[in-house]
């Protein structure tokens, strides 16, 4: 992302859902699901989701929702930025974005579940716990032998209690 590049941070609509599974495809890394997945997260989980563009063309998003059962844990789902431009603190923003909006309506945590080979994935949440002057446990969340194909464990990062507003970068 180039200084002059036009960043654009906002709740996803029905109409980007294609986008939204074509990043997870790009991403490589992520659990692909189906289109219709992020068409239906897209109209019923889009106040917790997160659509990122640089100059009006997608380059991240975050997908999320609040626990039913403890609806002051926001549980992110996938995150994913385009290759072009990671590494500039970008999915850093769209945390901090949903976070900001949604503590003031009683968010005290955030979870996430990460497999233990992911570095980028750890380092964004360990950065995003020390913004928010919020502490953060790890435990396992499903094991491997939970997964009917061949799948790394994915641990839980639980992080909170979330400050007001996150720390200046
Ligand atoms: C994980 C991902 C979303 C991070 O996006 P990003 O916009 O590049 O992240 P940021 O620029 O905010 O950087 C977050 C942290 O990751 C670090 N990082 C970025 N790329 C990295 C890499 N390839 N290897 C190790 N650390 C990396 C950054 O240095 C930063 O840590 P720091 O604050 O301690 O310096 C992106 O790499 C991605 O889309 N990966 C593929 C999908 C994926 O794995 N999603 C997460 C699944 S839970």
């Amino acid at each position: 992302m180039t200084d002059t590049a036009h960043l654009q941070l906002r709740t996803p609509t029905i109409a980007d859902g294609q986008a939204l599974w074509q990043m997870a495809v790009d991403s490589a890394t992520l659990d692909v699901n189906s289109p219709y997945a992020y068409l239906l997260w897209c109209r019923d989980f889009a106040a917790t989701s997160v659509i990122a563009e640089v100059d009006g063309e997608p380059a991240g998003f975050v997908t999320g929702y609040r626990r039913p059962a403890q609806p002051q844990t926001l549980m992110v789902w996938q995150v994913a930025v385009n290759a072009a431009h990671r590494g500039a603190g970008l999915a850093g923003r769209m945390l901090d974005h949903l976070a900001a909006a949604h503590v003031p309506q009683g968010v005290t945590h955030l979870e996430t579940s990460i497999t233990p080979d992911n570095d980028a994935s750890r380092r964004l949440f360990g950065a995003f716990a020390r913004r928010w002057d919020a502490q953060l446990e790890c435990s396992e969340l499903f094991g491997a032998g939970l997964f009917s194909e061949s799948h790394l464990a994915e641990d839980l990062f639980r992080i909170g209690p979330l400050g007001v507003n996150p720390r200046r970068r």
